[in-house]
């Protein structure tokens, strides 16, 4: 089990890979970054993230590096590591600048690959779900920092998480609310309830990340005659009272919810929906990899 970085165009000590303090990302998150992680030892849906990865740069006018590049490190890192299974964290950041705001004032983009050990939430939580606690902080609006972009800002999340674990440290995840007063999405997941047999979950016009594992639910559901609701209003009720919930992101892939608020979530175990969606996914992460 290793922890393997690649820095400035080639492959670093962990312990001595470090960004000047005048990188950007660090001085004002002005970065973009994946999560993704790996099945039989190969990155699953790397394209997709590579895609997502390119889409949020040029939200924030943030060039990144060519693809193959970009390509060539995250394979160069993968294969160093020889874990198991690993998470890798790409991140790109605006280069080096002064302290000044101004973007244009930046150099050239900085690319950093980070492999590590999966990790992941440990078997038993699958069998028995998952805590989450609906916070009252506030998911960024669209027009702040949208949350469609996944940047290093995540500061937002940071105090969403912060809060949720205050209140009950037992707390897997946060659940955030959009300012309309929507459900909108987990710290780091998306969110789905079920609700009657059918799925619901929040569209992404409410403000959330257009999450790689909950379009591959979305696209098994309708494969597999699960009906599934892109909703434009959740409340705050709906999931509590809702017959059974999951969380999906890509560490963590398909994560049943059985409590909410320190409340039981209906009969308090992991929903027929909610299991089999989490094999039909299983299966499609093995067959692609
Ligand atoms: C805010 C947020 N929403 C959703 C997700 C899940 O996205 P994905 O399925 O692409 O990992 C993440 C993942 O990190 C996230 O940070």
């Amino acid at each position: 089990m290793s922890i393997r970085v690649h820095l400035g165009g080639r492959l670093c000590p962990p312990d001595i890979a470090a960004v000047p303090v005048f990188d950007r990302g660090f001085l004002f998150g002005d970065s973009v970054y994946e999560t993704l992680g790996t099945s039989n030892g190969r990155l699953v849906f790397l394209d997709d993230h590579l895609h997502r990865l390119a889409r949020s740069a040029e939200r924030l006018y943030l060039k990144l590096p060519p693809r193959d590049e970009i390509e060539r490190a995250v394979q160069e890192t993968l294969a160093a590591a020889e874990n198991p299974e690993s998470r890798m964290r790409i991140v790109v950041t605006r280069g080096d600048g002064g302290v000044d705001l101004d973007p244009t004032a930046s150099g050239q983009p900085r690319l950093v690959v980070i492999v590590q050990p999966l990790g992941g939430p440990p078997p038993e939580l699958y069998e028995k779900g998952a805590e989450v606690e609906i916070v009252s902080v506030t998911r960024n609006s669209p027009r702040a920092i949208d949350p469609a972009v996944k940047s290093g800002n995540y500061l937002n999340n940071v105090l969403a998480m912060g809060e949720a674990r205050r209140r009950r440290p037992s707390v897997h995840e946060a659940i955030l609310c959009a300012a309309s007063g929507s459900v909108a999405e987990g710290a780091t997941s998306n969110l789905f309830a079920v609700v009657a047999g059918q799925l619901r979950t929040p569209a992404l016009e409410v403000g959330i990340l257009d999450g790689v594992t909950r379009g591959k639910i979305l696209a098994l559901a309708s494969a597999n005659g699960i009906a599934c609701h892109e909703v434009s209003f959740m409340s705050p009720d709906d999931l509590r009272h809702a017959d059974e919930a999951f969380l999906t992101s890509s560490v963590r892939s398909v994560l049943p919810v059985t409590r909410v608020d320190g409340l039981a979530l209906g009969d308090g175990k992991p929903g027929a929906v909610t299991r089999r969606l989490m094999l039909l996914y299983r299966q499609l992460v093995e067959a692609q990899t």
